[in-house]
């Protein structure tokens, strides 16, 4: 029986070297998996590392430990034809939809990229038939395959770059900050585009954005990364409706709500100050600079990210004292 996450990643680490003896941890111990189907949002501030995860993921970067397996295999110990065999099923759409299409090329014919690597096609008819439809699923013309990136708006490049996603028919795509770049109208078309897409074709996706309202509605589940590390994650309701870690808060009080009797009601801790450096972080908790919540041992150790219960886990020692699953395992 097949498994039913696509994705697991199993305490991933991702360090830059900056400087002598200057080590930048990207990403530190970060674990989750995403189900079949389904979409993990992630969240966090500029810097966070959510880009260098899902990069990590793919096998764009090494990874300084942990496993990631796709589909059961592992990713890092994939080589040559094994790895490329791989790269068809996972897949990136990129922030910038301009700087990610080559100005030189029609967008046909970088939508025909994948096919050609990948060798999917027996005749040039059968692979200008496949481009063609590849506009079409993403809701542009079969006539736009001759123009160059320049002639198109940021919403038309950004389909370019799902159909680019698409050609090689993958079943994990990483989407980085894929709307952030668009109007806010826009955005709402290629969020529907890509849950249409998922409906259809059973994608899973790794959705990073700043934007807490369009995880909401696209996610299954959320995972709000702060430092490198991964400090709250679960259901995406049970995130929003109920957070928990002193971050997540800060990171949804920011948010306009439409209810203003929430607005009021619920307790406001705006995040103060800015993420610090990665590089050689101290012991102890990530957020405890900039947390007021925090008590003796934050300073000191780091908190593991435990269950609260089946669907919501937090990185927090204060939350932690008072879950009853983490003390009855303590
Ligand atoms: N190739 C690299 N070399 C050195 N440092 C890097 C490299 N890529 C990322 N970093 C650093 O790693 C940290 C995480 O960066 P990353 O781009 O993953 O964050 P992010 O959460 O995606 O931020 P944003 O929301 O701005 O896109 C940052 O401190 C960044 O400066
Ligand atoms: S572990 Fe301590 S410093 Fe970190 S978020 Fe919780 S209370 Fe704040
Ligand atoms: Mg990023």
């Amino acid at each position: 029986m097949l498994d039913e996450n696509l994705v697991e990643v199993i305490g991933l680490k991702k360090y830059f070297q900056v400087g002598k003896n200057q080590i930048l941890k990207a990403v530190d111990d970060v674990s989750f998996s995403i189900k079949r189907g389904e979409t993990l949002g992630m969240v966090g501030e500029s810097g966070c590392g959510k880009t260098t995860v899902g990069r990590t993921i793919l096998g764009l970067y090494n990874a300084d430990g942990g496993t990631v397996l796709f589909n059961g295999i592992e990713v890092h110990a994939q080589k040559g034809k094994a790895y490329k065999a791989l790269t068809k099923q996972m897949q990136m759409i990129f922030q910038d939809p301009y700087a990610s299409l080559n100005p030189r090329k029609t967008v046909g014919a970088i939508v025909g990229e994948g096919l050609d690597i990948h060798k999917m096609y027996k005749t040039k008819e059968e692979r200008i038939e496949k481009i063609y439809n590849l506009f079409e699923l993403v809701g542009l013309n079969r006539e736009h395959a001759n123009r160059f990136p320049h002639e198109f708006s940021g919403g038309q490049r950004q389909r370019i770059g799902i159909a680019r996603a698409l050609a090689v028919d993958p079943k994990f795509i990483v989407c980085d900050e894929a709307i952030s770049a668009l109007d806010v109208s826009i955005q709402a078309q290629i969020i529907n585009l890509l849950m249409r897409l998922q409906s259809e074709y059973g994608f899973t996706y790794l959705f990073i954005a700043h934007d807490l309202t369009m995880v909401r509605h696209i996610s299954d589940s959320t995972a709000v990364m702060y430092l490198g590390t991964l400090v709250e994650m679960g259901h995406t309701e049970a995130i929003f409706e109920k957070p928990l870690h002193p971050y997540t808060k800060g990171l949804l009080a920011a948010v306009p709500e439409a209810d203003p009797d929430y607005e009021q009601s619920k307790p406001s801790p705006i995040l103060k100050g800015e993420v610090p450096s990665p590089i050689n972080p101290k012991p102890g908790c990530r957020f405890f600079g900039r947390c007021n919540e925090a008590i003796e041992i934050c300073s000191r150790v780091r908190p593991d990210l435990i269950a609260v219960n089946e669907h919501h886990s937090v990185a927090c020692h204060v939350v932690n004292q008072t879950n009853p699953i983490s003390k009855s395992e303590a």
